[in-house]
């Protein structure tokens, strides 16, 4: 950076004329070199002694992401920035309103700032796409990388931001089903993405089967690498295909839970997730957008409808929200425990 050199004695007077002349960066401590003091500085004025120098800043860490952007946002902007971002590994995720779009390189400097785990700070540029559920994503501080590790509860899954879908906010909703599987279960984790549900359960109970089933070739090719960072292989067979085609044909009726964690898929699936059912009793996990001001009455009923149509016994277990989706809607979860009519 460039400085000014003054001998101490003018010091003040000079400080005072760059202040006025507004080159001097008040952002950063002024150097004392023995007599001499070094004023940091945009521009160097030519009658006075310009030199080169490293300047310690003034600026204090801030304690936290609000305490950051309240530098150069207003609170309600603040408020807006702070609930919209995920950290994923070394990864941040930030929704960045649309009226602050171009203070985006700011507020990502301000989260690397305050977190020292993110390296990246990447910016939502689109919904979530097409059948592979996949968020376009801009890198817009940090460094230009995206693949990632994300831990959770001991399960290492990587993955490459934008290239897949994973979100931690279903973290509690894999640790609910986690809970409630039982030694020697066989499951049809269905829409599986890098692995989270099948990997999260089988971090807490070993002793089951899975067949996870995905149509993203990325996405596979991290479900596998995360099955063998978790020692998985045995446990869980990846297989990479519809599950349309791979639940009936290659494992019919076999397995006692099923997950189809998809709140925009699943209910086009409820006869794959039948085929792959046990008939004699199986635990089905499904998921749907309702309305937030009652999200269960009508999905619930549908759901219901739909398994006795088909010949099944059905009642539900539990039914929670998951997340708030959309500012009018809701993801829900219900657990339904289903079994062939003789
Ligand atoms: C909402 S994501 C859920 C991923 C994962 N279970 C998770 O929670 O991170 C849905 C996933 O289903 C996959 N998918 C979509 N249609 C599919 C199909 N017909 N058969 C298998 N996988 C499918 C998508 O590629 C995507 O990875």
């Amino acid at each position: 950076m460039r400085g000014v050199r003054v001998p101490k004695r003018e010091a003040e007077r000079v400080r005072r004329r760059l202040l006025e002349e507004g080159v001097l960066l008040k952002d950063y401590q002024p150097l004392r070199e023995g007599d001499y003091v070094v004023f940091p500085v945009s521009e160097c004025p030519d009658d006075l002694e310009c030199v080169d120098r490293e300047f310690l800043s003034r600026r204090k860490k801030p304690r936290s992401l609000e305490d950051a952007l309240r530098e150069f946002l207003p609170e309600d902007a603040v408020q807006r920035v702070t609930k919209s971002f995920d950290i994923i590994g070394h990864v941040a995720v930030i929704r960045i309103p649309e009226d602050l779009w171009d203070l985006r390189k700011k507020i990502g400097e301000a989260i690397l700032r305050v977190h020292p785990n993110v390296r990246t700070v990447a910016a939502e540029v689109g919904p979530h796409q097409g059948v592979f559920r996949v968020q376009p994503v801009e890198v817009i501080a940090g460094e230009p990388n995206l693949v990632t590790e994300y831990r959770e509860f001991g399960v290492r899954l990587r993955l490459e931001v934008g290239k897949v879908y994973f979100s931690p906010r279903l973290s509690y909703e894999r640790y609910r089903i986690a809970q409630q599987v039982r030694p020697g279960e066989f499951i049809a984790a269905l829409f599986a993405g890098v692995g989270p549900f099948p990997l999260v359960i089988h971090r807490f109970q070993p002793n089951i089967r899975a067949y996870a089933v995905e149509l993203n070739p990325d996405a596979y090719r991290y479900l596998v690498e995360n099955i063998r960072l978790n020692h998985a292989e045995g446990k869980i067979e990846p297989i990479l295909g519809d599950v349309r085609d791979v639940a009936p044909e290659r494992y019919p009726h076999m397995a006692d839970r099923v997950l189809m964690p998809s709140p925009i898929l699943a209910e086009d699936f409820l006869d794959v997730a039948l085929a792959a059912a046990k008939p004699s009793g199986a635990v089905i996990h499904t998921y749907a957008l309702g309305p937030n001001d009652d999200p269960f009455t009508e999905k619930e009923y549908e759901l219901l409808r739909y398994f006795r149509d088909q010949g099944w016994d059905a009642k539900i277990l539990n039914r929670r929200v998951v997340r708030s989706y959309s500012p009018r809607l809701d993801q829900v979860s219900f657990d339904v425990f289903v079994k062939k009519r003789v």
